[in-house]
């Protein structure tokens, strides 16, 4: 019962005839609850069974009442971030499930890397904040132009240069959060919003970051942004089949990734298929 963990989920009451002290103390340390010398009397063994099983239930409720208590509250989290990423998709005129197909592709993509290589030490946690915190990623558009925006042909050069800058001011909007600075998903957060367009060889903006230098949080969550891109119908372009979309990330037609998460990315597409599949069904 010990091996399998089950002693913390059923009560043991020992009875027995052999009261040493050795065999007692022994019984109590290998997680018994009670302990009852023979011979015995029927109501006593009766009562303290009875006693430990309230015991154990009521400890039960406590436990379902917590974790009802916290799921509702990550429930109430996600629906805020969700709420606040639809309006800024709302008003790009991007697909309204763009910021939920980055979440999940992000997490897959983390879950393979961390399978994979211990090299960017992401705890559970971390991948927690990223998954989370990549909803925010655009959040910056919302200072950007909505002629630009939405503008269905090519951007001019003068245009780009303006829808760039929604890098920048989606960091600078998360930093003059000055009260949440210390918090962990405002700086994963700012991460992302600033360098989710950067360049595995340093030919993305806003920074010109090269390998490494660009946080693995904005790394992660640039491949997915890159992905639903081209697997998503735009404004100004048509979606891509979910093959045509991968070759091209792997044709570096989309700019230059961290080789590691290709291979991440190769791993998992079957499951990105599978999802959008399943999501358009
Ligand atoms: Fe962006
Ligand atoms: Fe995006």
């Amino acid at each position: 019962m010990n091996r399998n963990h089950w002693i913390e989920d059923i009560p043991v009451i020992m009875i027995s005839t052999d009261n040493s002290d050795d065999n007692v103390s022994r019984a109590y340390s290998l997680g018994v609850s009670d302990y009852i010398s023979s011979p015995f009397d029927a109501k006593v063994v009766y009562n303290r069974v009875f006693n430990i099983i309230k015991l154990y239930s009521k400890q039960r409720r406590l436990v379902q009442l917590v974790t009802e208590q916290i799921y509702e509250k990550e429930k109430d989290n996600q629906m805020m971030i969700g709420i606040l990423s639809h309006i800024v998709e709302f008003r790009n005129g991007e697909s309204g499930s763009h910021v939920l197909h980055i979440n999940k592709i992000t997490g897959m993509l983390l879950e393979r890397l961390i399978q994979k290589t211990d090299k960017y030490d992401i705890s559970w946690h971390d991948r927690y904040l990223i998954t989370t915190a990549s909803a925010l990623h655009d959040i910056g558009k919302i200072g950007v132009d909505e002629k630009i925006l939405n503008k269905p042909g090519r951007l001019t050069a003068d245009e780009f240069e303006i829808m760039k800058m929604h890098t920048m001011i989606g960091a600078s909007m998360l930093h003059s959060l000055t009260m949440y600075q210390d918090e962990e998903l405002v700086r994963v957060a700012t991460e992302i919003c600033r360098w989710h367009h950067e360049r595995y060889d340093g030919r993305g903006y806003p920074d010109g970051l090269k390998g490494d230098e660009i946080p693995i949080s904005a790394q992660v969550v640039s491949v997915a942004d890159v992905y639903d891109a081209l697997a998503s119908e735009r404004v100004y372009k048509k979606a891509f089949p979910h093959e045509k979309a991968i070759e091209m990330i792997m044709n570096g037609e989309c700019g230059t990734f961290n080789p590691l998460l290709l291979e991440c990315l190769n791993d998992i597409q079957g499951r990105i298929k599978d999802e959008m599949d399943a999501e358009k069904a």
